[in-house]
């Protein structure tokens, strides 16, 4: 049989009706990808840049409503400075070349991690982007950029602290709600689906708080590899899905 076409797959999911209202991907695999070609690394990060796309434009088509992708962690700044400097660069590129596309096509971008740390061009270029297309409601594109969960969640702790040592908060007033509201994704659902390609079947620091009831969907396409297709195959397979929340289904 042959394989079946975006636009088939996306009928599939439109008949199916439920769609998942936020969607988070772990891009990995880029370095493999220009392994195999015999290629520098840096030459999958760039093939990548097309599968952001896609998947964006994906997301759109379905009526995700968030997409959180990992582009950068935490951990990636112990990298070679070379690959890091590449990454640096495509991000910006990326935002430059796009950020009008995105703009038209409703989407509000918005960038989650230690930006502090970014270059000063990429830094400049996030701001551009986020003020650009804060008014936007469509789709909310979150890249998580210089990401750590646990970073993440130290950080809200922190500032919980901050709130009941300055008396604005009394520590019974630490709930769940509380906690959520100082991370990055405050005011947003949970993932209902986590995609992470390359076949690595972990989490790699990524939105601990955020994942703890989201359907996981390991694809071993490599990132540049990924496109709209298997996107579109994911949000099928978390269509099949039965999730219970603990609860049990009659
Ligand atoms: C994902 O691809 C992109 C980043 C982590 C920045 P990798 O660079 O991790 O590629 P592999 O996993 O080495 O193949
Ligand atoms: C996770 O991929 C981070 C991103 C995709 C940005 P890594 O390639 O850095 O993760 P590990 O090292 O395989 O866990
Ligand atoms: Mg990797």
């Amino acid at each position: 049989m042959p394989e079946a076409t975006s636009d088939e797959l996306l009928g599939r999911i439109r008949l199916h009706g439920r769609i998942p209202r936020h969607v988070a991907v772990i891009m990995d695999g880029n370095g493999r990808w220009a392994r195999d070609r015999i290629m520098p690394r840096t030459f999958g990060h760039r093939a990548g840049m097309q599968s952001v796309r896609d998947v964006v434009e994906g997301a759109i088509e379905v009526g995700v409503g968030a997409l959180s992708l990992f582009a950068f962690s935490k951990e990636n700044w112990q990298r070679p400075k070379p690959e890091v400097s590449a990454l640096m660069s495509l991000l910006e590129e990326y935002i430059q070349r796009e950020a009008d596309a995105l703009d038209e096509n409703g989407v509000r971008v918005r960038v989650f991690g230690e930006l502090e740390r970014l270059t000063p061009p990429a830094a400049a270029a996030v701001e551009r982007v986020t003020a650009q297309t804060a008014g936007n409601a469509r789709l909310d594109l979150n890249l998580f950029i210089s990401y750590g969960s646990r970073a993440e969640l130290v950080r809200a702790a922190r500032r919980l602290a901050e709130d009941v040592a300055a008396g604005r908060l009394r520590p019974g007033d630490v709930t769940e709600e509380a906690f959520a509201e100082r991370l990055y994704t405050a005011g947003m659902p949970d993932p209902d689906l986590l995609i992470r390609t390359s076949g690595e079947q972990r989490i790699s620091n990524f939105m601990l708080w955020q994942l703890a009831y989201t359907e996981l969907y390991v694809s071993p396409v490599l990132w540049p590899d990924f496109r709209r297709a298997q996107f579109y195959e994911a949000i099928l397979a978390f269509q099949a899905r039965d999730r219970r929340f603990g609860k049990v289904t009659v």
